[in-house]
């Protein structure tokens, strides 16, 4: 034997906080990964985080131990989840000062980002943040993704899962746009075992303002409940690690540069080892479109003020 030691696979987590942590255990119990490096700057918290997950890991063929930035930097993935949490009440739009200045700091502690990593975005205001992230991190704009909407679009089809009586698999539905109050939920090309969702008799005397509006407040409810929402975005998190570990392709609405809309939206994409393939977006009716132009433009303007 001679040569370099080879390492495996590896994802790091910035931010040992409930996201990151919740992230990093669904990682571990789907062994995503060869190796998991955790990072925050509360030294203490983080490696309070990697002791507890270690007691975890031998039901995983994932290791778990702290990185450094530099480190993490040189992971095939890097998941950023340190930001500032939302307040009972507060949007997902108001933390992006306080998340773009943690969002520099981040990145620069980690280069040289290793130049085939993929980089996902999870704090918020995720489609900001993943627009700053494609600018400052030096990765080509495919390997830069955010969380997006694939949770939201997640709630929705468990929503109509319950409706309808069918497996959430069956519920081909999309929440696309806006990570936060001006989401959109695509229902006019939503389909149910290949038939229009609308057509079904059961969605007749449905109001489907009031259904996305409830997708679009569940973070709210859960966020007033118990402080902040944790287990939905990381098993989205592992779902699309191993998508790229596995080269899956598998589509789900994420934060990406969408050309067709000059401006960093959450639409569905597929998602391998080099990042976004190719992005997709479904039929939508003119209501669905203007609603999707609102967000782009706040999109649009918000990285034009922090980007300069
Ligand atoms: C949520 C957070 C991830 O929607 O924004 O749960």
């Amino acid at each position: 034997m001679s040569g370099a030691k080879q390492r495996g696979s590896q994802m790091a987590i910035i931010g040992a906080g409930s996201v990151g942590s919740a992230i990093a255990f669904a990682c571990l119990m789907r062994s995503v990964v060869s190796e998991l490096l955790v990072n925050d700057f509360n030294e203490k918290v983080c490696q309070g985080q990697v002791l507890d997950l270690q007691d975890a890991a031998f039901v995983s063929s994932t290791k778990v131990r702290i990185g450094t930035p530099k480190e993490c930097g040189q992971a095939d993935i890097i998941v950023i989840t340190a930001g500032a949490r939302q307040r009972p009440g507060e949007t997902r739009d108001a933390l992006v000062l306080r998340n773009e200045e943690i969002l520099r700091s981040v990145l620069s502690g980690l280069q040289p980002i290793k130049s085939t990593a993929i980089l996902m975005l999870v704090a918020n205001p995720v489609n900001i943040l993943t627009c700053m992230a494609q600018k400052f991190s030096g990765l080509p704009p495919h390997q830069v993704i955010g969380t997006g909407t694939y949770l939201d679009s997640n709630r929705l089809r468990v929503a109509m899962r319950d409706h309808l009586d069918v497996a959430e698999s069956a519920v081909n539905a999309y929440i696309v746009g806006d990570h936060g109050d001006k989401q959109v939920a695509v229902w006019s090309s939503a389909t149910v075992g290949g038939k229009p969702m609308l057509s079904f008799e059961e969605m007749k005397n449905l109001d489907l303002d009031k259904e996305a509006e409830k997708v679009a407040r569940k973070a709210y409810s859960i966020i007033d409940l118990k402080g902040a929402t944790s287990f939905g975005i990381a098993a989205v998190v592992s779902d699309l690690a191993l998508s790229i570990i596995l080269n899956k392709l598998s589509v789900n609405p994420l934060s990406t540069y969408c050309e067709r809309f000059d401006a960093c939206l959450s639409f569905p994409v597929s998602l391998g080892a080099n990042g976004v393939e190719r992005i997709i977006y479904p039929d939508m009716n003119d209501k669905e479109i203007a609603m999707v132009e609102a967000s782009a433009k706040f999109a649009r303007e918000a990285c034009a003020k922090y980007i300069s």
